[in-house]
């Protein structure tokens, strides 16, 4: 492996604070110190499987049948090919930078590489935003689905232990248990994590199919018309409620009509979380180069698909108007007299909940175990299990704090806080790939984005039309993060970066 040491143009490089970069050749380097040395046993098929493990959620589980009742209509399918053409343009990009850096940590290792240090920091910030909260959001859809089973058997939890609901304040146990579990599968390790998702992977996969196919038999052309129903505007003119679009180019706030599918594609985006994450294991896979971008690349292909025939389905059967918004999916069958189906598909959604949960906070636990590495956050969390060779302190810290989350919060605007995370997230990988070719065009790319720089800025201007589509409120919940993200930095991460110690220290990379 070459080392920037002996390149004249990246060999000796001064500290440019914080925006001194990591090299990838020492990204890569860090990764085999025998302390911070992850297992390398995932193959293309694992992360596909973990992508599309993480990806079917709550998105077409829930928001599908909420979406298409309050803010799309049947167009709500239309919604979903908006927000996969935008993770597609993003996916390229991502694709490009997992390939070549190939370490723990996601778009916050690439923007190290490429952006600079305070840039890395923020994204990594921005990243906890949207895997720990991501992960608290689908633990609480999942007591919700657990309960509604429960409920079926006739079993019900006291008011006090089955969360906060209608303004009544509750301790949400079983979404606090779940994220307990799941963390101590990830203790255990990788191999047992992903096992444990293929099984998962497969009876969800199985439902949503099923909802596809035995859907199909029960559509009504009539619940088709109209498509894209006429606009409405907001009740109460929307305010902070509003799109940041609507109110940033003086429209009047609506939903349903052309800007509605945008407003509904903002929303959806959350079914597609999760892609992005098997960049983020890409330290623990066999061949980083050739299978990263396949596991990317095709589990958001095969989201897609599905999603687009589950919401044609969903919407054929029941007129939107009509749709429920717990459990559209289980509940169209209801409508429709077979309530045996609707029983097969709350569990297969309860089950498979589980996975994205677990995927979430395993990417998660990678991201605070890289900035930790970084001496970013302290390093007391970079330790690798001496047995089960997983980052068990990140985990185990992250995975109580979530736990806490997912048992006080009543989530729904988080949702689209962590999407307007993830959207930012986009738009600093698609430049750090373009910055990554202009100022290490040598490194090796076993994947590379076409057509740059058009894709990348496709993919920038494509994530900030997303996120101009979501409410004004969502925007100042995220800038609040970002402001105490900046402060920690200052006061921790600067004076702590090892990369700012080798610098210091030598005036070096080494
Ligand atoms: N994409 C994931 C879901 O829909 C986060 O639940």
């Amino acid at each position: 492996m070459s080392t920037e040491h002996g390149s004249t143009s990246h060999g000796t490089r001064r500290d440019r604070g914080m925006f001194r970069t990591k090299t990838v050749e020492q990204s890569i380097r860090d990764t085999e110190e025998p302390e911070h040395e992850l297992k390398k046993s995932l193959s293309a098929l694992d992360l596909t499987v973990f992508g599309v493990g993480v990806v079917i959620g709550t998105g077409i589980f829930v928001l599908t049948g909420k979406i298409a009742k309050q803010q799309a209509g049947p167009s709500v399918a239309v919604a979903f090919v908006v927000a996969g053409a935008v993770c597609a343009l993003a996916a390229l990009c991502y694709a490009e930078f997992a390939s070549t850096v190939p370490v723990a940590g996601s778009a916050y290792t690439f923007a190290y590489a490429s952006l600079g240090e305070l840039p890395a920091w923020i994204i990594g910030w921005d990243l906890i935003l949207e895997l720990a909260l991501g992960c608290a959001v689908v633990a609480v859809g999942w007591s919700g689905y657990l309960r509604s089973l429960l409920d079926t058997a006739g079993l019900h939890l006291p008011e006090e232990l089955a969360g906060t609901h209608d303004g009544r304040f509750g301790f949400d146990l079983p979404a606090c248990l779940l994220v307990v579990a799941v963390t101590a599968v990830l203790v255990l390790g990788m191999k047992l994590s992903s096992r444990v998702t293929a099984v998962i992977v497969g009876i969800k996969v199985t439902v949503v199919l099923l909802v596809i196919v035995a859907g199909s038999l029960f559509i009504t052309a009539a619940n088709y018309r109209p498509f894209i129903p006429p606009a409405l505007p907001t009740a109460h003119g929307g305010g902070l409620t509003a799109p940041l679009s609507q109110l940033m180019f003086g429209f009047t706030p609506s939903h349903f009509g052309v800007m509605g599918i945008f407003a509904a594609a903002a929303v959806v985006f959350f079914a597609f979380i999760g892609f992005d994450i098997v960049a983020t294991a890409a330290e623990e896979t066999r061949n980083p180069q050739r299978d990263v971008p396949r596991g990317i690349l095709g589990s958001l292909a095969i989201c897609t698909l599905l999603y687009v025939a589950v919401s044609i389905v969903v919407t054929g059967m029941v007129k939107y108007t009509e749709l429920t918004t717990d459990a559209p999916l289980a509940d169209a069958f209801k409508a429709v007299g077979h309530p045996f189906y609707a029983g097969v598909i709350s569990f297969g959604a309860a089950v498979g909940l589980t996975s994205v949960c677990m995927i979430l906070l395993l990417g998660q636990s990678r991201v605070f175990f890289a900035m930790s590495r970084d001496g970013l956050l302290p390093q007391f969390f970079s330790r690798v299990h001496p047995r089960f060779g997983t980052p068990y302190r990140s985990t185990v810290a992250l995975g109580l704090v979530v736990a806490v989350v997912a048992g006080f919060t009543s989530i729904n605007e988080l949702a689209e806080l962590v999407n307007i995370g993830t959207l930012f997230a986009f738009v600093v990988v698609a430049v750090g790939v373009v910055l990554l070719r202009r100022s290490r065009p040598d490194l090796p790319r076993a994947f590379r984005t076409p057509l740059v720089p058009l894709i990348p800025v496709a993919s920038v201007l494509a994530s900030l039309w997303l996120m101009l589509n979501l409410p004004a409120e969502t925007w100042l919940r995220f800038a609040v993060w970002m402001v105490l993200g900046f402060g920690i930095y200052f006061v921790y991460g600067r004076a702590h970066s090892r990369l700012g110690s080798r610098l210091r220290g030598t005036g070096r990379i080494r």
